[in-house]
């Protein structure tokens, strides 16, 4: 399934839940984590796993679950009761380094054993620049890291607090500032170095559409493949913005037809534009990504 839109659901309210099943997301992450006062930790596991176990069919919506992070003392007990319902991934905040995936890897292993899961069924995610830490750690990544990683993502807000800032954006022009930039920047290399799906930041303006749309068009122009959300109403529009246009099929179509009836050829011109073998590369990736998502 080609995974465009994670839409974020407060793991402690029914409403929500409800609300989120009808979305077009193609996955949830159901939070246990930042959206989840204390005092409702015990009331939100409680939901999310009968949640998860009442929703077995994830053709059309995988969900996830975003436990609380490894350092605290809630994250063993959030594995130990969302498992039960078996979910397609997890969602990890605030890893300090690769170790912290790894050591989610093997509680998933001894928690799958458990429940009679498939080992290494279970994916994860992680928001891999959510501390000081891992910005300077990301090296570790590519140091054997479980394949069970098949998606990064990164988040500005918390690095924010880590860095001691007062703002991630440029007051002028709404742009991210330089040090977000920089974590984003770690976050889309590293992915596509270990062969997992960069997905692009939170928009937490969620009134603003417009913005949100230029920021989904930029993410995928710089290689991520989808983006997170946390109000329903920013999920059609990530969807579209993550799904070539017909013209960008057409497009690629003809620069695949073109290689084909003249082979033998490197570089070459087609409506005035330059074309080598990275363009058809990138034309038979839309290609397959166009007809992947109309399968789905
Ligand atoms: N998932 C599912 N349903 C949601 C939702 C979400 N993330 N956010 C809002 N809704 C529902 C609301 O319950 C409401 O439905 P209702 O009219 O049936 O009650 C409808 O969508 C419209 O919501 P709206 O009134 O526009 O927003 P709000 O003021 O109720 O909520 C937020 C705003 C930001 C609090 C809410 O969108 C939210 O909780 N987002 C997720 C926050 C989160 O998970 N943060 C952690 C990750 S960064
Ligand atoms: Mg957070």
């Amino acid at each position: 399934m080609i995974m465009r839109s994670w839409l974020f659901v407060p793991g402690d309210s029914e409403r929500k839940l409800e609300k989120a099943r009808d979305n077009p997301a193609d996955a949830l992450i159901l939070d246990l984590e930042d959206a989840v006062s204390d005092d409702r930790q015990d009331a939100a596991r409680d939901m999310l796993t009968g949640y998860l176990q009442d929703r077995t069919d994830r053709s059309k919506q995988q969900l996830w679950v975003r436990i609380n992070a490894m350092d605290s003392p809630l994250a063993l007990g959030d594995l130990a009761a969302v498992m039960q319902g078996v979910p397609d991934g997890i969602c990890l905040p605030k890893p300090y380094s690769a170790d912290d995936v790894n050591t989610l890897a093997n509680y998933l292993s001894a928690l799958e054993t458990r429940e009679g899961i498939a080992e290494g069924s279970t994916r994860i995610i992680c928001i891999a620049t959510e501390t000081a830490d891992a910005l300077l750690r990301f090296p570790t990544y590519l140091d054997g890291v479980t394949q069970r990683l098949t998606a990064m993502t990164w988040g500005a807000e918390d690095l924010m607090t880590a860095l001691g800032a007062t703002e991630n954006r440029v007051p002028e022009t709404g742009e991210y500032d330089a040090p977000f930039m920089l974590a984003r920047s770690l976050a889309l290399a590293t992915a596509r170095a270990i062969d997992a799906e960069p997905i692009g930041a939170v928009y937490s303006n969620f009134k603003d559409h417009e913005g949100l749309a230029q920021e989904c068009h930029r993410d995928r122009r710089h290689g991520f493949t989808g983006k997170l959300a946390i109000h329903p109403d920013q999920v059609p529009i990530i969807n579209e913005a993550f799904t070539p246009t017909e013209q960008e099929v057409s497009w690629a179509e003809r620069v695949v037809a073109f290689f084909e009836d003249n082979p033998g050829t490197g570089a070459t011109s087609l409506d005035g534009k330059m074309l080598d073998m990275p363009h058809l590369k990138q034309a038979r990736n839309v290609l397959t990504l166009a007809k992947a998502l109309t399968q789905q």
